[in-house]
């Protein structure tokens, strides 16, 4: 499994490995997941702009493809196309990123939580595993810092 993922796939969870999150962020990554679980993202969030389809080919560092929602507060946003420079509290992106398109199950599940400051970021394998959990963390906002608010896929309104 580990040969078959891109590079930088490895070095993610190398990395991850490293940072692996303190007993508070496990929790509140644990309770994220829960609500997410609890709410059906899947079926109750909408795909993020531009990637409406299912298994989005991305060819990203989290995975050649992928599938990404984002929730309430986020297309409450877009749809009043109000200018922004940051996503409103509380808004929730979740990416499910695959290595190849057979996987039945996605490698990787990534969710960006926006709190007052700053971001929450988890990352999970795809079993359910954590991998890294915080507010600001570096091994995320090194890439996430080039895109706006930190978003990689989509900007900010008006879209
Ligand atoms: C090597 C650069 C890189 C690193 C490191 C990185 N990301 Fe990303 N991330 C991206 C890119 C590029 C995208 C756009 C979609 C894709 O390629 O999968 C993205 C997309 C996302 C998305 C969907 C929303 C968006 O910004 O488009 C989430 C959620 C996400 N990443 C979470 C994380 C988390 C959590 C971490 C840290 C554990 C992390 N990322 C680390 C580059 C990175």
């Amino acid at each position: 499994m580990l040969r078959r993922m891109a590079p930088a796939l490895r070095v993610m969870l190398a990395l991850a490995a490293l940072s692996l999150a303190g007993c508070a962020e496990e929790e509140e990554a644990e309770s994220l997941r829960a609500q997410l679980q609890g709410e059906d993202f899947r079926n109750s969030f909408r795909r993020a702009p531009g990637l409406a389809r299912p298994l989005h080919r991305v060819d990203g560092p989290h995975g050649y493809f992928a599938d990404i929602y984002v929730n309430g507060p986020i297309a409450d946003a877009i749809d009043a196309g109000v200018p922004l420079s940051a996503w409103p509290e509380g808004s929730i992106i979740v990416e499910e990123a695959w290595a190849t398109r057979e996987s039945e199950t996605p490698d990787f599940m990534l969710v960006m939580e926006r709190r007052r400051d700053a971001w929450f970021w988890v990352s999970w394998q795809g079993d359910g595993s954590l991998l890294s959990a915080g507010e600001g963390l570096r091994a995320c906002v090194r890439c996430h810092d080039a895109g706006a608010d930190q978003v990689r896929s989509f900007g900010l309104p008006p879209l």
